[in-house]
């Protein structure tokens, strides 16, 4: 799959992004052991040199795991012994580099998941990643009934969108501007597997009056007629999980959604998907807690049963699923990428893409912030991607 990097690539490359953005340019005479690298381990850098094609990345043997292994460690220690002799002056220049390069990797820690998930996925025995921690039992629990959807109301406000402040943020996440945000309701949680299930039933997926014309020819084109790692069998649906097949578990949010679909099923409900600037508000108070990588779960948890006080207050908007919005990814008001190769990382890809929000179970909890911008062409579902419906008011 053309988006799906090997597990030693993200490692080799994460490794490139320091030796070029850091050693290259603050260690004088500094030589690469192996130049070839700089090559095979760029990733879409073009002030940077030439790359080897993504597509192309599983046909690469060689280097090995190993090889992989000694290149970051050889890099590592340049570094260390760089930081452990600088003046302070220099040390201002490097640090925002350091802490883009941490940022960067935690990104790709995300990709070794779901790239590994794919992968996997392609074996017909249904590789286990991780042993559940039910020890293997099926996760499904029939006759624990969902939440109720219910929505919250939010009235017009001047907002203030974008992050401000002190620590690190993306680029793409500023200016730190106010926007209009006229009343909206939200979805007190994300859609679930089985809400979803009563959308296939429905033929969802053979109606094009809910979905948007490239994606009902992508539906045509892909044959898509459940999420992304989706079979039926015996008349029940299963779903390919990294804790091996498993029954499709009604209560935990759909997940492995392309925004084609999530738009389509909002259509389908009678409601829509929310913009980033209403996720970003109805967010503003909402703690920054959720069923993130450090669980080890590497899948959305089921949304909670019926508790009446949860009813009445937004949950999981962190973690679990990165929830599709209906806003293009375009710049900020005033924003400029930064010149040269380090203003590659966001703004060129500004365009044909849609922001999600609020990261997944495959999101380092110390990576996410209320005012982070993933985005992904609209058909993409490899990533733990989901539904938070929206509506306007009655
Ligand atoms: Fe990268």
């Amino acid at each position: 799959m053309p988006d799906v990097s090997p597990t030693k690539w993200h490692l080799a490359h994460t490794t490139w992004f320091f030796e070029t953005f850091i050693l290259k340019k603050f260690v004088s005479g500094y030589r690469a052991e192996i130049p070839e690298y700089a090559y095979l381990f760029n990733s879409y850098y073009n002030a940077a040199g030439d790359m080897h094609r993504r597509d192309l990345r599983g046909l690469i043997s060689r280097p090995t795991v190993g090889e992989a292994q000694r290149y970051r460690a050889s890099i590592d220690s340049h570094v260390d012994d760089l930081l452990s002799n600088l003046d302070e002056s220099l040390l201002d220049e490097i640090e925002p580099i350091i802490v883009l390069g941490i940022h960067h990797e935690q990104q790709h820690q995300e990709l070794l998941i779901t790239d590994i998930k794919h992968v996997l996925a392609q074996n017909p025995l249904h590789p286990v990643f991780r042993v559940p921690q039910d020890g293997g039992r099926s996760s499904a629990t029939p006759g624990l009934q969902s939440s109720p959807l219910h929505f919250i109301d939010f009235e017009e406000a001047v907002t203030e969108i974008g992050h401000g402040g002190d620590g690190f943020a993306y680029d793409n996440e500023g200016p730190r501007h106010r926007a209009l945000v006229p009343a909206f309701s939200l979805a007190t949680r994300p859609i679930t597997n089985g809400e979803y299930i009563a959308f296939i039933e429905d033929n969802g997926y053979q109606r094009p009056e809910f979905w948007l014309s490239l994606g009902w020819m992508t539906v045509n084109e892909q044959r898509w007629n459940a999420p992304l790692y989706w079979t039926k069998r015996d008349g029940a649906w299963w779903n390919f999980t990294l804790s091996g097949l498993r029954p499709v578990d009604h209560s935990e949010p759909v997940t492995h959604v392309s925004y084609f679909e999530a738009d389509a099923y909002a259509n389908w409900a009678g409601a829509r998907l929310p913009t980033e600037f209403e996720w970003e508000r109805a967010a503003l108070n909402y703690p920054m807690e959720g069923n993130f990588v450090e669980t080890e779960l590497f899948h959305p948890a089921a949304v909670s049963a019926q508790i009446p006080e949860k009813n009445r207050q937004l949950t999981q908007m962190f973690g679990d699923v990165w929830e599709w919005t209906r806003s293009a990814y375009s710049p900020y008001p005033g924003y400029r990428a930064a010149p040269g190769a380090l203003g590659e990382y966001n703004g060129k890809f500004m365009c044909n893409q849609y922001v999600l929000r609020g990261g997944s179970c495959a999101t380092s909890r110390r990576h996410i912030r209320r005012t982070y911008r993933n985005f992904f062409q609209p058909e993409k579902r490899w990533q733990f991607t989901g539904i938070r419906l929206a509506r306007d008011p009655e």
